[in-house]
């Protein structure tokens, strides 16, 4: 029997981007990245909201049209109904409702992060539970292990800046623009890690099982010791020369700190399949160090860097997963910035399995 086909609409942030899902294959898919924040550093919600809604009948019917279809031809309509920023959001759950109403179709609400889960078996069935997951976007950083779709359970999370906010914050610092990640990691290729020991935040080797930081992150620190460091250098007029070293040091701090809390996770939970998910894990030095520190016996999960950062084709899978189990949006469906992540749940004794 063939699979419904899922429309998946995603503006929770500065992409706008659509994809049709027929028989769990990507038919379709555009994804537009908005430029206009490049002059402001970072994202300007305002702009980002009337950018989506400028741009958003285009990229559907773009979408559309690659997969050879009309939105006739669609079953359900995936959207993401957050977390992001609510003015984004909102331009996806109204275009999603209107379009649903009009074509007398389900709306499915996503979570965005659950979404970037299931970004890896889009192109990888097996990138599927079992799994310990790392998703380290621009907004987020969560260690959970996923015992099935739909049931995940805590570990750890970031206590102040996500991964990506960290890349994007420092990417500012050292002059590049934004979004910062790509830039930092070009950037790290020609420099020296050990020419600038910056702290590994909340990492010592101290911490045990059932410790509250055992798992968890925080990167506001690190940032701290690079503006400082970039302040010293820029007064003594060895920026420039300097910033290369400066680059790759914090990317390795982030990279050694990620992976070095995932590889707990790996040991408390005995599960040797480690996804990764989020803009960050588009991160070549990442992704190698995970494979490198889990070795032949285990398995990482990524995305193509396409995939890795925001789409509307994890959407439409994450739909698609939802629309099986017969989940789909009320009338009154409203985005809503701080969604709860589906299933999640936050085990106290996450980290002491021992007891
Ligand atoms: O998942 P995503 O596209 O959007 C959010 O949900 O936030 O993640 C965007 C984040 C940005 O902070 C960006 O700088 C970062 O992912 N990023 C990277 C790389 N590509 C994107 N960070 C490090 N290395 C990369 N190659
Ligand atoms: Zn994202």
């Amino acid at each position: 029997m063939s699979e419904p086909v899922v429309l998946g609409l995603e503006s929770s942030c500065d992409e706008t981007s659509a994809a049709v899902l027929r028989n769990g294959r990507i038919a379709g898919h555009v994804i537009l990245s908005q430029d206009v924040h490049e002059l402001y550093g970072g994202v300007v919600p305002e702009l980002a909201a009337r950018a989506h809604l400028a741009v958003v009948d285009d990229v559907v019917r773009g979408a559309l049209d690659e997969a050879g279809m009309t939105l006739k031809d669609v079953d359900a309509l995936g959207v993401t109904a957050g977390p992001g920023l609510i003015g984004a959001l909102l331009v996806g759950v109204a275009w999603a409702r209107a379009a649903a109403f009009a074509l007398d179709r389900p709306v499915v609400p996503v979570h965005h992060m659950e979404a970037h889960l299931f970004a890896p078996s889009l192109e990888d069935p097996e990138a599927r539970p079992p799994f310990v997951g790392l998703l380290v976007s621009g907004g987020h950083t969560l260690l959970l292990h996923a015992e099935a779709w739909g049931r995940y359970r805590l570990l750890g999370q970031t206590r102040d800046d996500a991964a990506g906010e960290a890349y994007d914050k420092v990417a500012k610092l050292l002059g590049l623009t934004y979004p910062g990640g790509p830039q930092v990691e070009r950037l790290a290729l020609d420099g020296e890690a050990d020419r600038h020991p910056f702290p590994r935040p909340m990492l010592r080797g101290d911490q045990r099982p059932g410790d509250p930081d055992y798992f968890d992150f925080s990167f506001s620190g690190l940032k701290t010791a690079v503006a400082n460091q970039v302040a010293e250098l820029e007064d003594d007029d060895r920026l420039d020369q300097e910033r290369a070293h400066v680059a790759a040091a914090f990317q390795e701090a982030v990279v050694e700190t990620l992976v070095a809390k995932t590889m707990r996770a790996v040991e408390v939970t005995d599960c040797r399949r480690v996804l990764l998910g989020g803009g960050v894990s588009a991160n070549r030095g990442l992704r190698q160090t995970m494979r490198e520190r889990l070795g032949d016996s285990g398995t990482v999960f990524r995305s193509s860097p396409r995939l890795a950062v925001d789409n509307g084709a994890m959407v439409a899978r994450a739909a698609a997963f939802r629309l099986s189990r017969g989940e789909v949006a009320e009338d009154d469906l409203v985005a809503d910035a701080s969604l709860p992540f589906p299933g999640l749940r936050f085990d106290e004794d996450a980290g002491n399995p021992g007891g």
